[in-house]
């Protein structure tokens, strides 16, 4: 099977590999709930998937912390990444592989990798002189810097070094990567992201450093073992090691055979260099195949500054998640900040927007439609109709016949705003709907049949809205299918896509004749 077809069943993705000085603030998280929400997509969409996350545990910004805290590195390191296995239990994020590049497995891949690279003749030894930024763990150019040679992303003083190091002969790939580039428009995702890639090849790429001689936590050089290897160089091949099965040797060979070429790597624009330049020439010195997409996020900001830990302006993830619940967060910063651009976190209108989507506009249509069949109708089965009934042009047949397609391709896109806006289109409709066709008046009139055709076009397009925004509110939709009588858990990646494959479900009229339907109760409770 070559790449391609590959491509066609199987969705590999990742996030980055968090650095362990602390926990992922809400800004950070931002990767991995974009990521899980498109693992679940593909999922639903019949592929197999694996989301891929984990940390990146070496380096002095580490080392310096460990010290700080006058504890070992290895130590800190534990902590710490069994600390981000229970964030992202917190918030939904059902990952497949967490990968630690402390992990002895991985020190066996990137010795192999380096050996490749360095057979190909694009390692050298030289000297290195330059501003270094220890939190971005990257040296700086001095037109990068502000004031006082202070990194523009974290705001903070760098450091001067002048030592020998190896070298990573990147100014090799200049033409083939403007070729990628060109040849692959889609490589780099959004524009802005593209654009600045661009501009930043264009004028002139320098080879980096690999090595450092003053930072002892890392794997030392395979070829000179008084330098530790850097950071970065290390944490990137962390995506092979990962694709590793668990019982497979070690080897680039049995990590590559299954899912490699990764399909997405999802990032913030801070790191967007070292995915979307320096690991493709790595990747082009060791002979393999190239990534499908690099995709670039924004920043969360707080009074339009970066949110960070160096900033001290950070929300805690878990605070939010244990006041709200984690579909509220999740949906927040999915629908709010347009996936691609930077964007602000203001609690006044988290609660807004949850208020009006989740709890009145979702919640509700659910739970009056139902409360109010459940009162009429005590054998409490879903009206005895079928999407077949409905002309084309009903009005909610009418949306949800091309809402399937919509969605889709708004995720396969990573515009989850536009996802939400699309089902939020669907339900809108159908709160209308009801209060227009007043099945309630109707019942008291002996329409029968018209108060049940009303029904089953609301629940039918509830169960719509439901599907097709599991991938951003599982526990909502699990809820609301749970009241139509399925017995779906959108949290069951197990069942995913046997049960519930996006072909049958995700589109109108497929709630079936006389399902029996459950105990009507909000599935998201208004934020007071
Ligand atoms: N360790 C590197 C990644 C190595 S991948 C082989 C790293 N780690 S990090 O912990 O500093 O950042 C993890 C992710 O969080 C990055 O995608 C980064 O862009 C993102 N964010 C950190 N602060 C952020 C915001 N305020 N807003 C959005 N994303 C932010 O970089």
């Amino acid at each position: 099977m070559n790449s391609f077809d590959k491509g066609k069943d199987r969705f590999a993705l990742t996030t980055p590999l968090y650095y362990v000085n602390g926990l992922p603030h809400i800004g950070s998280a931002y990767t991995t709930i974009a990521a899980d929400a498109i693992a679940r997509f593909e999922r639903l969409n019949g592929k197999s998937v694996l989301l891929i996350t984990g940390t990146d545990e070496h380096g002095q910004k580490i080392q310096r912390t460990a010290e700080s805290l006058g504890r070992s590195p290895q130590a800190l390191c534990d902590e710490i990444a069994a600390g981000f296995a229970a964030l992202w239990q917190k918030l939904d994020i059902e990952y497949d592989r967490f990968i630690r590049t402390t992990d002895p497995r991985h020190e066996a891949i990137v010795k192999e990798f380096f050996q490749r690279v360095w057979e190909r003749g694009d390692i050298y030894l030289g000297q290195q002189q330059g501003w270094y930024c220890v939190s971005c763990e990257e040296f700086k150019e001095e037109r990068e810097l502000l004031e006082g040679h202070r990194c523009s992303i974290h705001i903070k003083e760098t450091e001067w070094r002048d030592e020998q190091n190896y070298f990573f002969r990147l100014s090799h790939y200049q033409t083939q990567l403007a070729a990628l580039y060109q040849k692959r428009p889609d490589f780099i995702q959004p524009e802005r992201s593209r654009n600045e890639v661009l501009s930043f090849v264009s004028q002139g790429l320098q080879d980096f450093s690999i090595s450092r001689v003053n930072v002892d936590w890392g794997f030392p050089v395979p070829v000179a073992p008084n330098h530790t290897l850097y950071v970065w160089f290390d944490a990137l091949l962390g995506y092979i090691t990962a694709l590793l099965d668990p019982d497979s040797e070690p080897t680039l060979e049995n990590a590559l055979s299954k899912w490699w070429p990764i399909n997405l790597h999802l990032i913030g624009k801070d790191i967007l260099r070292f995915h979307a330049v320096y690991w493709p020439a790595m990747l082009m010195s060791a002979g393999l195949p190239l990534p499908g997409r690099v995709f670039g996020h924004g920043f969360l900001t707080k009074d339009g500054q970066k949110m960070g830990k160096s900033l001290g302006n950070t929300l805690d993830p878990v605070d939010l998640v244990s006041r709200y619940g984690a579909d509220a967060v999740r949906y927040y910063f999915l629908k709010e900040i347009e996936f691609g651009k930077d964007g602000d976190f203001s609690e006044t209108r988290f609660i807004n927007i949850l208020n009006a989507d989740l709890a009145n506009d979702l919640g509700n249509l659910l739970n009056r439609t139902l409360k109010f069949m459940v009162q009429r109708y005590p054998d409490r089965q879903v009206p005895s109709y079928s999407g077949k009934d409905f002309s084309a042009d009903h009005p909610l047949k009418a949306i949800g016949l091309d809402l399937g397609e919509q969605v889709k391709q708004a995720y396969e896109a990573l515009a989850f705003y536009q996802a939400c806006e699309a089902v939020l289109g669907l339900v809108r409709a159908s709160n209308k709907f009801v209060d227009e066709q007043a099945p309630w008046t109707l019942y008291k009139q002996g329409k029968q049949q018209a108060v049940e055709q009303v029904l089953y076009a609301v629940l039918e397009s509830v169960r719509l809205a439901a599907y097709l925004l599991s991938p951003i509110i599982p526990n909502v939709s699990s809820e609301i299918y749970t009241q139509l009588g399925f017995a779906t858990n959108f949290n069951d990646k197990t069942q995913i896509s046997t049960t519930a494959p996006f072909t049958t479900h995700a589109t109108w009229g497929i709630l079936s004749d006389k399902q029996k339907l459950g105990e009507p109760r909000p599935v998201f409770r208004r934020i007071e």
